[in-house]
């Protein structure tokens, strides 16, 4: 029987940090902007008056207190409220490829694997800079990679629906070992204007490298994956309209609809119950006592939800040791928050624990990942 094991994780953060007050001030300003040029109307009742974001509302209904971004100027600046990067030429890395290829080598540095050996590539995200040439195989010809690279995008579980696709690419004898990576500018797709969701999601990229296990290390760090389990269920609760066909309707260019929104109460306590039911399942099937699993690394959306499931899961709150927090410093990153949470914090597993990798996000979207710590 093939064994599979996850061989090395890199991580890419971005230089600039924003706060919550950074984001709450700049937010604040555009509305007191808009409010005044918009007197007549909000009198009218023609449009609503714009209500005042807060930090204090942020860090408790999210759990986020900051987040990295690759730019901040263009965020704070009250008339444009995006993040301004420079476009990049076509013999240039593309912006998703460059920091992409920064985690990609490090990961690759810590599997310690040769490059000759990976076979293919695979950039699992939830926002492509652009529909072709993939961003993967831009990244395989930066690193001189031999075999094959395609996107996709699962959104949030990106990443899980990547490593099981490698997985069974890799048990089917296809491939020896593939590097997966999850490059997300979510500040790219973020409505700065939305006081909703203004706070969400931060920028960063993870890599990681999965290859067949023949030996067994003697002190590593690699882990087994012993089973995937992904589940998908259609869901309009989050949601974005952004793509190529939005040019052929012109009037909707531009609108709201075209970046990330959300119902998030609804997302809240939809996905709640299917993520800890689906893990529940998953660790059944596999006869894993619960009590047996001694870390969960958990999609990073919202420390609430996070600590609603691992409660619902284990009976009884988890600890941050248990339950890894990372979205206080980098925000929601999409597809690469349960990745930065097990980079970051594996160093407490010893050899043959347990442990799970597990997302969830728009779609809706599952995937869980059972891993065993070897060496
Ligand atoms: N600053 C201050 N107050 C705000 C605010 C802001 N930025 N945004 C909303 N509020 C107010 C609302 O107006 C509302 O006021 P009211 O009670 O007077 O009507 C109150 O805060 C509660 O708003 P609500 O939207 O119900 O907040 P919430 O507690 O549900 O938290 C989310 C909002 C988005 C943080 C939460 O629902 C969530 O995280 N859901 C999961 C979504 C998710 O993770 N999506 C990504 C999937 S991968």
């Amino acid at each position: 029987m093939t064994r599979i094991q996850i061989s090395g994780t890199g991580l890419f953060t971005p230089k600039e940090i924003l706060t919550n007050d950074e984001l709450v001030n700049s937010y604040n300003k555009f509305v007191d902007e808009f409010n005044i040029e918009n007197e007549d109307k909000i009198k009218t009742g023609e449009i609503e008056e714009l209500q005042k974001s807060s930090s204090e509302f942020i860090e408790k209904a999210s759990g986020v207190k900051a987040r990295y971004v690759q730019n901040k100027s263009g965020i704070l600046d009250t008339k444009f409220m995006r993040p301004l990067l420079r476009e990049r030429k076509e013999d240039e890395l593309s912006n998703l490829a460059e920091m992409g290829v920064i985690a990609a080598k490090q990961a690759i540095e810590n599997a310690n694997i040769d490059i000759e050996k990976i076979d293919a590539v695979i950039v699992a995200c939830s926002n492509l800079e652009r529909p072709y040439p993939a961003i993967a195989i831009e990244i395989q010809n930066a690193l001189n990679i031999e075999g094959f690279a395609f996107d996709m995008n699962v959104a949030c579980s990106s990443a899980t629906f990547g490593i099981q696709t490698i997985y069974d690419m890799i048990k089917s004898g296809s491939i020896r070992s593939a590097l997966m990576v999850n490059p997300e500018i979510c500040s790219g797709h973020l409505n700065f204007k939305d006081r909703d969701c203004h706070f969400i999601f931060g920028d960063v990229a993870t890599a990681v490298v999965i290859e067949e296990l023949k030996e067994v290390p003697s002190n590593s760090n690699s882990y087994e994956i012993l089973s995937t389990k992904l589940y998908t269920q259609f869901s309009n609760n989050i949601r974005n309209n952004y793509g190529f066909l939005n040019s052929s309707s012109p009037d909707g260019v531009g609108k709201a609809d075209k970046l990330f929104h959300q119902n998030g109460r609804q997302v809240f306590k939809e996905v709640v119950p299917k993520v800890a039911s689906l893990i529940k399942e998953h660790l059944e099937k596999n006869s894993i006592e619960v009590t047996n699993i001694k870390a969960m690394y958990l999609h990073q959306a919202n420390e609430n939800m996070n600590r609603l499931i691992s409660k619902y899961i284990l009976g009884h709150e988890a600890s941050r040791d248990f339950a890894p927090i990372v979205l206080d410093e980098y925000a929601n990153t999409s597809s690469a928050g349960s990745i930065i949470a097990f980079h970051k914090h594996n160093n407490s597993l010893k050899k043959d624990d347990l442990a799970i990798i597990c997302s969830f996000g728009a779609g809706y979207s599952i995937g869980n990942v059972i891993v065993r710590k070897l060496g």
